[in-house]
């Protein structure tokens, strides 16, 4: 018998608070799931409608969103949890998988738990699940609907891109999520002329930063960067209390919530991020004394900030020659590329699907006028601590304003900064491919 098609539906007869809902809760496994996708699932009783389960992805290797609702039904319902699933709907914000991985496949749970109706926010687009979840269980009778991607993206942009975004950029352009943030003072100079910015943001948002290296696969920054500020991309400051006047309702705000949650329920994902440093060239004007201590300082660095590995353009012998000698001398992490772009490609397999890019002005502008970042976030301050210095360039501004904006927040109480987030064109159509 030919399967039944799946039905793809705008919002007429699905419930999408509770989409909402399990957006939320996939926010709180960002930094959790990864390199899986950040899920979140919740099971409503037909009749009734009242939430009976709900769950997000665990660590790599445990339950998905699936399974960890699936459980809590279960747990919540121990003598007739089988009747409570057979009359239930599971909303999951990605096609459940369907293959044997690390843990067996979600779409067969669903089937031996009679579960009867799902409601799915994403097909999930890798060569494993693309849509076979989908026909396994419309084949076995169960009721499937998927949103239609306009109208996911145009009510879940946001959602999408924090607990989807990375997985989708690897599977789709197998390259991780980029994120870029800058700080500009309230004239728009990233950087002074001359030397370094020192600090441009406030604390709050210096807090922010912290939490989002933390939560990221990596945190790159950039030659110049390290030239002036010996950068040490730590999180020393990601528990602090901080204050955001958020839009009301914001994701963001869920994500700050999800994100205290899993400090205390998830603390054995504390250092598994990556500190990437791109290197200066060997021809710099930098005291090469300088640059070795600083090098062995990110050798030394408390383990739960992330290993750090350091990257170096090996086009001309010098810097070759010296960073070889230096990372041996040292026995460090390094590599020796032929360009960024061939760096990043080697980051899926290393299991770092999302990077946080820390930039001056020349790295921005490189990066935001080639579209490379898929995500764009712009502190800017509440005043000038320096009246003369570098703006990002004309082309790279024009990249940003064909970004879409998504949220403006305000940061710190004393001399706000305003956050500005934006998302590129290109993650829009990878997600909507
Ligand atoms: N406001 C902020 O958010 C912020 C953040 C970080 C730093 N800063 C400030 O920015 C200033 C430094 O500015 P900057 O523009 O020189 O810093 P940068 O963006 O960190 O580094 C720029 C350098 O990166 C290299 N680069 C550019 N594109 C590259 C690519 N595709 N692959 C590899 N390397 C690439 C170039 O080096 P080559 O010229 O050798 O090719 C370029 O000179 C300092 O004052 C620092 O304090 C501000």
């Amino acid at each position: 018998m030919k399967p039944k098609p799946v039905e793809f539906t705008k919002n007429s007869d699905i419930d999408i608070s509770i989409f909402r809902r399990a957006f939320v809760l996939a926010g709180s496994s960002i930094g959790v799931s990864s390199p899986n996708p950040s899920v979140g699932a919740i099971i409503i009783d037909r009749k009734s409608g009242e939430i009976i389960g709900e769950g997000a992805t665990r660590e790599p290797g445990r339950e998905h969103a699936e399974i960890v609702a699936i459980d809590s039904v279960k747990k919540r319902f121990p003598d007739d949890f089988a009747d409570q699933l057979a009359d239930s709907v599971l909303y999951v914000t990605l096609e459940p998988c369907a293959h044997f991985g690390r843990t067996p496949p979600c779409s067969l749970a669903i089937l031996q738990n009679n579960i009867p109706e799902i409601n799915i926010a994403l097909k999930d687009p890798s060569e494993k699940v693309n849509g076979r979840s989908i026909d396994a269980l419309i084949n076995a009778g169960r009721k499937v609907k998927v949103l239609e991607k306009g109208f996911l993206m145009e009510h879940f942009a946001e959602e999408v891109a924090f607990t989807l975004g990375p997985f989708l950029c690897a599977e789709s352009m197998q390259r991780p999520m980029i994120l870029l943030k800058w700080a500009q003072t309230a004239s728009g100079f990233v950087a002074p002329a001359l030397g370094s910015s020192g600090h441009i943001s406030n604390g709050d948002s210096r807090a922010l930063v912290h939490r989002m290296r933390r939560l990221s696969g990596a945190t790159l920054t950039f030659p110049g960067s390290v030239r002036f500020d010996w950068p040490e991309l730590n999180f020393r400051d990601h528990l602090r209390d901080i204050r955001i006047r958020w839009a009301a309702g914001s994701f963001f705000q869920s994500l700050q919530d999800g994100y205290l949650r899993n400090q205390r329920f998830f603390p054995s994902v504390q250092g598994q991020t990556t500190r990437l440093f791109l290197l200066p060239r060997a021809d710099s004007s930098w005291d090469r004394d300088s640059m070795e201590n600083w090098i062995l300082r990110q050798k030394n660095m408390p383990e739960e900030y992330g290993r750090p590995l350091f990257i170096y353009r090996g086009e001309d012998p010098s810097t070759d020659n010296y960073y070889k000698e230096v990372m041996s001398r040292h026995s460090l992490d390094y590599i020796r590329t032929e360009s960024l772009e061939e760096f990043l490609r080697t980051l899926p397999q290393a299991g770092i699907t999302s990077l946080l890019m820390e930039a001056g002005p020349r790295g921005v502008s490189y990066l935001m006028k080639n579209n490379m970042a898929d995500m764009a976030m712009v502190f800017t301050s509440g005043g000038d601590p320096f009246s003369q210095g570098v703006a990002i360039s004309p082309s790279a501004a024009k990249s940003l304003g064909a970004m879409i904006p998504l949220s403006g927040y305000s940061v710190g109480e004393i001399n706000p900064d305003t956050l500005h987030v934006y998302l590129s064109r290109s993650f829009l159509q990878v997600a909507d491919s």
